[in-house]
């Protein structure tokens, strides 16, 4: 797929789950804001640093770290969907914080000059594009000397039940006899070891390489709660189920609740594991 329709499928995908993100925004930092703690307190942030996040979504991991950055530093919060950006511009407001500037940026081709940031930020941004390589070294061509870049992604379906469940559930709707072209997918390469990662973030030249396994926990307090966030919030998944007729719709649902039994509470409930790969890395 040339690079501008993959670029606009995204964006499409992401204005179009940036209400339901909104909406989730409070609950989703409450349950995701270990990671967000581990990417701020790794990236050394000092007053007066000018600190780029990432494919920031709602923006909440930049600004856990724009009052470290003071008056005279800035966060440029960036993202490639507008309406993403508009849900972080308002949750800006409603926090009260001032020193940070919203612009639109492909993680490919973010739109600033050589050596011009103190450090980067990035919370399940790299696996959104075909190339992270490319990705991981255009960020690495903003990063000032001895500056750091902190990112996270998602490890594989094997650590992952949630996704592997809805990913599984997905397909069944592929079967051959009723295979419909799946619009919002994107090829994304693995990324998903700390090996891979490692390596990623040494091909693209960056130095004093860290990364760590974190384990986060998901939990509903039943089947619907379960099924609101994963249908509302997850990227290309979401975006199908929403397309599905209702009784396609029903069947992703109960096969999804069905391959997580395992993970039912005494309350019928789900807690169900989940573990992301945290990365540290320095510009030499
Ligand atoms: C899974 S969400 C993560 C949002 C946020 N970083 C967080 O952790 O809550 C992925 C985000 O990546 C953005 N995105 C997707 N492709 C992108 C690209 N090529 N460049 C920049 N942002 C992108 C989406 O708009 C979305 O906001």
């Amino acid at each position: 797929m040339a690079q501008d329709d993959w670029r606009e499928q995204k964006r499409r995908v992401w204005d179009a789950l940036a209400p339901a993100w909104e909406r989730h925004r409070v609950d989703f930092a409450e349950r995701t804001r270990p990671v967000s703690e581990w990417l701020v307190e790794h990236l050394d942030a000092r007053p007066g640093d000018v600190i780029l996040e990432l494919a920031a979504g709602t923006g909440e991991t930049g600004f856990l770290v724009a009052p470290v950055l003071g008056h005279a530093g800035r966060l440029i919060s960036t993202d490639l969907s507008p309406a993403m950006l508009q849900a972080a511009r308002n949750s800006a407001a409603g926090r009260g914080v001032r020193n940070v500037e919203f612009r639109v940026a492909d993680l490919l081709e973010i739109p600033l000059e050589d050596a011009s940031v103190d450090g980067v930020l990035c919370r399940w941004g790299y696996q959104q594009v075909p190339d992270p390589g490319r990705a991981l070294r255009e960020a690495h061509r903003v990063l000032r000397r001895r500056r750091r870049i902190c990112i996270s992604v998602w490890a594989d379906g094997s650590r992952n039940p949630l996704d592997a469940a809805l990913t599984a559930a997905l397909a069944e709707m592929d079967a051959p006899a009723t295979r419909r072209p799946a619009p919002y997918s994107a090829p994304v390469p693995a990324l998903e070891t700390a090996e891979e990662v490692g390596m990623m973030l040494c091909e693209a030249d960056l130095v004093d390489v860290l990364v760590q396994e974190h384990d986060l926990r998901w939990r509903f307090a039943d089947g619907a709660d379960l099924w609101a966030f994963v249908s509302d919030l997850f990227g290309g998944a979401a975006m199908r189920i929403a397309a599905l007729e209702p009784a396609d719709r029903a069947t992703v649902h109960e096969s999804l609740v069905a391959a997580l039994a395992g993970f039912r509470t005494e309350h019928g409930g789900y807690d169900v594991p989940a573990l992301c790969l945290n990365a540290t890395a320095a510009c030499p």
